[in-house]
């Protein structure tokens, strides 16, 4: 594993921006994995700027998202395809029909988890995947849990999840419980992973996903089995990292 310390959230956002840009340059017709979060906003506000100033060119370049709330409609501002488009698919020049996240209005789970994983398979694999981290330990919506979960599926989410979202929506009977998410094989499949931390309250599980146990019950540690993981964080992020 590789770990950048980056003096900033800014700092952080350019580095992460700039290893996922040279993804796209050297392969244009790359499969991006992509997160949402707050965490990853200043990434992709990176990555639209140098498309603006003619840096970068998405049009060959396909996405597939981690994850997606299920009972909500694209139109939802909360949905995570609504902050996608908003935070970076309709600011560059990637084709939406390129992009992919789970269909969250799709109410039969076991008919959803398997377009998505034939979406995933059709792609050929994912070249760089690009992750946040959950408070407590998730990737995408794998939460701490028994076992791993190999491919997408659908989730019950967390109570803390569903707290730490709840800040979002106008009441907590409009939180979504369950959500579909990528799972734990598909994510590990990628050839690169770009794990993305900021901020002191993430500095525990940081500390504990990368170097405590690999256990299903901290979904991130399993990162560490990974060959190519970079790890980007601010001071504040890796203040407990070794
Ligand atoms: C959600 C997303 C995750 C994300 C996590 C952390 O639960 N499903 O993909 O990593 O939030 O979000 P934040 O970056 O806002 O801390």
């Amino acid at each position: 594993m590789q770990i950048i310390r980056a003096t900033d959230y800014d700092h952080m956002s350019r580095m992460a921006a700039n290893i996922i840009s040279a993804q796209v340059i050297m392969k244009p017709d790359c499969v991006l994995g992509l997160a949402t979060g707050s965490t990853p906003i200043g990434t992709y506000e990176q990555l639209i700027r140098w498309y603006e100033k003619g840096d970068l060119d998405f049009s060959r370049v396909r996405s597939i998202n981690l994850d997606e709330y299920k009972g909500l409609s694209p139109e939802n501002d909360q949905s995570y395809r609504y902050f996608m488009n908003e935070h970076l698919f309709r600011h560059i020049n990637i084709k939406l029909e390129n992009t992919n996240v789970p269909d969250g209005l799709e109410e039969d789970s076991e008919k959803a988890c398997a377009a998505y994983n034939e979406i995933i398979r059709q792609s050929g694999g994912i070249d760089l995947q690009l992750l946040g981290l959950g408070h407590n330990g998730h990737i995408g919506f794998n939460e701490p849990s028994e076992e791993f979960i190999k491919e997408t599926h659908c989730v019950d989410l967390a109570q803390s999840t569903i707290d730490a979202n709840s800040r979002f929506f106008a009441s907590m009977d409009l939180v979504p419980k369950q959500a579909y998410t990528m799972g734990i094989q598909t994510i590990m499949q990628a050839k690169k992973i770009v794990v993305v931390v900021s901020g002191k309250s993430k500095a525990e599980i940081v500390k504990a996903a990368f170097f405590g146990p690999c256990t299903p019950k901290v979904p991130a540690s399993i990162l560490q089995l990974h060959r190519d993981v970079v790890l980007v964080g601010d001071g504040e992020a890796l203040s407990l990292v070794p």
